[in-house]
């Protein structure tokens, strides 16, 4: 790639990685770092913290470490390439630098695969289109309020209720990995590919480039009533379809949700696309798995704020309150249907214009749906009440809206028989006052109330520990490195420093681009080289005294080595064997002293 190594790093040295964070994650000072809610994975305490002299950021829940390109690659699901782009911009500098979309489709290594999902849904939109089956099964989806139009915006298709016709459609186009890879075919026992889908309406699931990555496929006429088959299948999780990450019509509803600042969740497909009969173009589905971390992190590219319009039985009330877990950083609105009814059921019941009422009138806060969410089924029952008013008063205090908070007391107040607004009211004083008095303390004193120090050193040996010393100085005091290159007798006990080691004395530094290309398991380590806090200054005696220490604990090592062969020898009767690494013990210990 056409850009160098230097403007990689004056990028990096220009913007502050607790800025670029900062506005994804609320982070508070503590001690020497920023400390927030990890955003790569669920946690109620904080355990991600940002180092702000060295420029990154590493979780102690999850693990991650990196630098800011890192994040932005990880946290926005983009290449090195495109997290430099996207910092250049923010400094103003225009780097034009291809996006990867953009290069020549022989590049991209899943291109065939994007292939074959697009010549079959081609296949399939035909099969619906053109054949007798799919006569029948269009009136199926007409049936079901859909027009040609909505069919064609949709690319639905049909999946013939034969065996292989895709199979028999695609294969001379196709090497055997694409077609094995595809997730389209399924082997038999007899060694024979077959499709995987058959007689199933089509629906092509679509990343947000609109490439197509799978399908799932409904089942709309009962020909073999013996079988019970699942209402919808997908494909198989392949290289370029993970369900916990792509949401259903995200391609093209995403700059709508940019523009409106919002996107609709829902559970199902027709769902999605009931709203678009309503007029609302900015919904997307999850396609048959609860709500990941992953999605919402791929909805956060678009938008801050989502609409959850989930189904109004009460499975798709428990999927609310789930969601809501994963949805804790942002804005949530939810619409409540009425009579357990799903989008799709609310249309066919009443109306497209009703349903674009509903959905852009009828939503609650958040708040609103616990409230409901967490009401006691026996409302006479004292001791349920109780434990119900303590649980919603933490909710209402956290509001910070006084008006709202009122509103919601009220509501309390109406459900409970036995409270009035001001027993309620207390209760949130209550709490309200210990929020205030704890972000107080944190506020006034927020070094000593929250520091949390980094425990780099918990779960690291001596050995490890002394390795990391001394190449943190090689990293830092180009005349430590230099004076150690030139020696073949040196090598890091740590087979993953070593490795580092010798991408230092190759290149003379590890650069960004390094880090970008390296494994995670490698770029930890070196991450927690760059932990170690060592004084600026070099002591005099400083790298003797470290390599003495190394060559200690490798010797350490060889005679517990030792000692366990001299075990093992000795358990299997190799009593000669036994003998002789006890000499070699004996030899190595009085070395040592
Ligand atoms: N789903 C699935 N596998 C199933 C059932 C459901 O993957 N066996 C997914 C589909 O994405 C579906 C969503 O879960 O759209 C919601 O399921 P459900 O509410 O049961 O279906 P509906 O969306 O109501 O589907 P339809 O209206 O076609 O009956
Ligand atoms: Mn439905």
């Amino acid at each position: 790639m056409a850009i160098d190594k230097e403007v990689i790093s004056e990028i990096k040295n220009s913007v502050n990685i607790v800025d670029v964070i900062g506005e994804i994650v609320s982070l508070s000072r503590s001690g020497r770092n920023y400390l927030g809610l990890c955003p790569f994975h669920k946690e109620k305490t904080p355990s991600f913290n940002v180092i702000e002299d060295k420029q990154f950021f590493h979780c102690f829940g999850c693990g991650k470490s990196g630098d800011v390109f890192k994040f932005l690659e990880e946290y926005r699901n983009i290449t090195f390439m495109e997290s430099v782009k996207i910092l250049a911009e923010r400094i103003g500098v225009d780097l034009a630098i291809e996006a990867p979309s953009q290069q020549p489709s022989s590049q991209n290594p899943y291109q065939k695969l994007f292939d074959i999902n697009q010549d079959a849904s081609k296949f399939y939109h035909a099969v619906l289109m053109t054949t007798k089956v799919g006569e029948a099964a269009k009136q199926y989806l007409y049936q079901r309020g859909l027009t040609d139009e909505m069919i064609a915006y949709f690319n639905i298709g049909l999946a013939p209720d034969e065996n292989n016709y895709l199979y028999q459609s695609l294969s001379s186009k196709y090497d055997e990995d694409t077609i094995l890879n595809s997730g389209l075919f399924n082997l038999s026992e007899q060694g024979k590919l077959f499709d995987s889908f058959r007689n199933r309406i089509m629906f092509p699931l679509t990343n947000e480039n609109s490439q197509i990555v799978g399908f799932s496929g409904r089942i709309w006429a009962q020909i073999d009533s013996e079988r019970k088959e699942a209402k919808y299948k997908n494909t198989r999780s392949t290289t370029i379809f993970n369900k916990s990450y792509e949401l259903y019509h995200l391609d093209k509803a995403k700059s709508i949700i940019t523009k409106t600042h919002e996107a609709y969740l829902m559970e199902g497909f027709m769902d999605v696309i009931a709203a678009y009969r309503a007029g609302i173009e900015n919904a997307v589905a999850s396609m048959g798995t609860a709500l990941t971390p992953e999605h919402v992190n791929h909805l956060k590219k678009f938008t801050r704020k989502v609409v959850l319009t989930y189904d109004g039985d009460s499975a798709g009330q428990n999927a609310i309150a789930k969601s809501l877990e994963v949805l804790q950083d942002m804005t949530v609105e939810i619409v409540r249907i009425p009579n357990q009814m799903d989008p799709d059921e609310f249309i066919k019941a009443n109306s497209a214009e009703e349903l674009a009422k509903l959905l852009t009138q009828s939503r609650i806060s958040s708040t609103e749906f616990w409230l409901q969410y967490l009401k006691p089924e026996n409302v006479d029952n004292l001791q349920a009440e109780i434990a119900y008013v303590e649980r919603v008063a933490k909710l209402i205090a956290r509001v910070t809206s006084i008006t709202a908070q009122n509103t919601y007391i009220n509501m309390v107040a109406e459900i409970l028989p036995d409270f009035d607004y001001f027993q309620i009211e207390q209760s949130v004083n209550n709490e309200r006052l210990q929020v205030r008095a704890a972000s107080q303390q944190t506020f006034v004193r927020p070094q000593e109330s929250r520091v949390v120090e980094l425990p780099v050193t918990k779960n690291l040996t001596a050995m490890q520990r002394a390795e990391n010393q001394l190449f943190h100085r090689f990293l830092h005091h180009d005349f430590v490195l230099n004076e150690f290159r030139n020696r073949d007798d040196f090598a890091f006990e740590n087979a993953q420093l070593e490795e580092l080691y010798q991408i230092l004395c190759q290149n003379g530094e590890i650069s960004d681009l390094d880090l970008a290309e390296m494994s995670d398991d490698l770029r930890q380590v070196y991450y927690q080289v760059l932990e170690e806090h060592l004084p600026e200054e070099l002591a005099d005696d400083e790298i003797i005294q470290l390599e003495n220490r190394i060559d200690k604990y490798r010797q350490e090592q060889d005679v517990r080595k030792r000692s366990k062969l001299i075990r093992e020898s000795s358990n299997h009767g190799d009593d000669d064997r036994a003998m002789m690494e006890f000499e070699a013990l004996i030899a190595q210990r009085r070395n040592m002293e």
